[in-house]
C-alpha cells in the first residue's frame, strides 16, 4: 500500500509486556482518531495541547497531572509505549489525556479549525543517516501542515538531540513565515523525557525551538 507520508517512525511493537498489552484493551475508551472528536471533548477543557510522539508517556503523563484544566492529546505508534502510558493514567487516576495511534500527519489533516493551543514535540526520531533525512518528521512540510491547527498566539515547542536534526529544523523555520522564534519556554525547564536522558547521557546536547504562531501569516 502506498502511504500518503514517508513514514517518519518505525512502526514498533517493542518488547511489549503482559500488562501493556492488557492496557491495551483499554485504548477505546480513550482514542481520538479525528478532529471532529478533539473539538467535542475540548469544550470541557480550558485548553488543549498535543504531544506528538510521547514515548512511554511520561512528559504528557506529568503534564497532565498537572493541568487537570487542559485536555492533552497524545500520539504515538509504539505499542508498548501507549500501554505503558494506559496503565499510569488508570493508576493515577488521569482523565484529560486522549491518544492517537496513528501518523499524527493524518489526524491534523482532518482539523481545519485552530484546535490547539500547543504543540509539543521532543525528541523526534533522529533518522541520522543522511539517505533517511526525507523520513524527518520536522521539516518545512510539517511548519505547513500544522499551521492551521494552532490557534492565534499558540505555541509550538520542538526540542532535538541531534545537532544536524537542530540545524535542518532552523533552516525551515527560516522558510516558513509563519512563526515567532521565542527567546525561552518553560518546557526547556521540564522534566526530562527518556530519549532527553539518554542524549545527556551519551553527551549530546539539547537544542530547543519554543515558537509561537504568527497570525495571518501566509505559509
Ligand atoms: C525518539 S522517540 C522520543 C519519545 C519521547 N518524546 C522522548 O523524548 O522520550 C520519538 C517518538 O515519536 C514517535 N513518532 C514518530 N513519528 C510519528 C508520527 N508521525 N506520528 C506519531 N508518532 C510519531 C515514534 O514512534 C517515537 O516513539
Amino acid at each position: 500500500m502506498r502511504h500518503k507520508f514517508l513514514p517518519s517512525f518505525v512502526k514498533r511493537r517493542g518488547r511489549i509486556t503482559r500488562s501493556q498489552e492488557k492496557n491495551l484493551d483499554l485504548l477505546p475508551n480513550y482514542l481520538v482518531t479525528t478532529g471532529k472528536e478533539i473539538d467535542d471533548i475540548s469544550k470541557d477543557f480550558q485548553k488543549t495541547i498535543l504531544e506528538i510522539g510521547f514515548g512511554n508517556g511520561g512528559n504528557i503523563l506529568s503534564l497532565a497531572k498537572n493541568n487537570p484544566e487542559t485536555l492533552f492529546v497524545g500520539s504515538e505508534v509504539y505499542l508498548a509505549g501507549i500501554g505503558h502510558l494506559l496503565g499510569e493514567m488508570v493508576r493515577s487516576k488521569i482523565a484529560n489525556i486522549r491518544i492517537n495511534t496513528g501518523d499524527i500527519r493524518l489526524l491534523i489533516e482532518t482539523i481545519d479549525e485552530p484546535a490547539f493551543d500547543e504543540i509539543l514535540i521532543i525528541c523526534p526520531d533522529p533518522w541520522p543517516k543522511a539517505k533517511h533525512h526525507k523520513r524527518r518528521l520536522i521539516n518545512e512540510d510539517f511548519f505547513k501542515l500544522v499551521y492551521p491547527t494552532i490557534k492565534d498566539d499558540g505555541v509550538l515547542f520542538i526540542s532535538t538531540d541531534w545537532e544536524d536534526y537542530a540545524e535542518s529544523i532552523e533552516e525551515s523555520i527560516g522558510l516558513s513565515n509563519g512563526y515567532q522564534r521565542e527567546s525561552f519556554s518553560s518546557y526547556e525547564e521540564s522534566r526530562l523525557t527518556k530519549f532527553q536522558e539518554r542524549a545527556l547521557k551519551e553527551g549530546r546536547r539539547i537544542f530547543s525551538f519554543p515558537l509561537t504562531k504568527k497570525i495571518n501569516s501566509i505559509v
